[in-house]
């Protein structure tokens, strides 16, 4: 009888599924806030240097995460194809995350060390110079402009608030560290440290 007036009433109906969905969510999130290995970073984890962080910045204005994820999910396909799956440890020092959702290009959390500089940046210049097949767009304007690193200190700054372990030294020198670094070179620099901290790739 009570069952029958839920089932009849969508508003009551509505309400209901609200509260069962809300505590099963509840009971799978809240335990991963005090399971250590979900908070504490990874042994050796080590912050972005002010020119790897600038070229993240970079990474998000142009858009790169709207194709690329960086999460190698632990299946086999996955793991063959591109590393060691993505851990919840080496990823406490991204703010925000960039895990993404949509794979038109191939994962990069593993991409670190998979290509030399000059290839990274061939292919930022004109992706079908070295991948013929390719519909990556091209960067050029990266090579043109050059960062003052104005900025980057107030960026480490709020990311320590966050939690990310910078020293005072590391933000004092980060202006002098970026100024005149080409974009080019700062996403690069960004791209080569992604995911090098986990070995075993064969
Ligand atoms: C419109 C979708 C799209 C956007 C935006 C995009 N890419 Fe790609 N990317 C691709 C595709 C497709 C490939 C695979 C073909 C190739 O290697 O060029 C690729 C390949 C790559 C690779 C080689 C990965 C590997 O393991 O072989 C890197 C590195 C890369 N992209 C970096 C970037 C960066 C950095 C940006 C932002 C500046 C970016 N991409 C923006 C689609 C995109």
């Amino acid at each position: 009888m009570q069952h029958e007036k839920v089932e009849k009433n969508v508003g009551l109906m509505a309400f209901f599924v609200v509260i069962a969905i809300s505590f099963g969510g509840l009971v799978e999130i809240v335990p991963l806030f005090f399971q250590k290995e979900m908070n504490e970073p990874m042994e050796g984890l080590q912050p972005y240097t002010a020119v790897q962080l600038e070229g993240r910045d970079i990474y998000i204005r142009e858009g790169c995460h709207t194709c690329h994820t960086q999460m190698v999910r632990p299946l086999r396909a996955e793991v063959e194809r591109y590393g060691p799956y993505t851990r919840a440890d080496e990823q406490v020092y991204e703010h925000p995350f960039l895990w993404g959702s949509k794979r038109t290009g191939p994962d990069l959390g593993r991409v670190g060390g998979r290509y030399s500089d000059e290839w990274q940046k061939a292919h930022l210049y004109d992706p079908r110079s070295v991948v013929p097949t390719s519909n990556m767009p091209a960067f050029p304007w990266l090579f043109e402009r050059t960062l003052d690193g104005r900025h980057t200190a107030a960026k480490m700054t709020a990311l320590r608030r966050l939690g990310v372990p910078y020293t005072d030294e590391q933000i004092a020198n980060a202006q002098a560290e970026v100024a005149g670094v080409t974009e080019v070179d700062a996403l690069v620099a960004y791209l080569q440290s992604l995911g090098t901290l986990v070995s075993g790739r064969e």
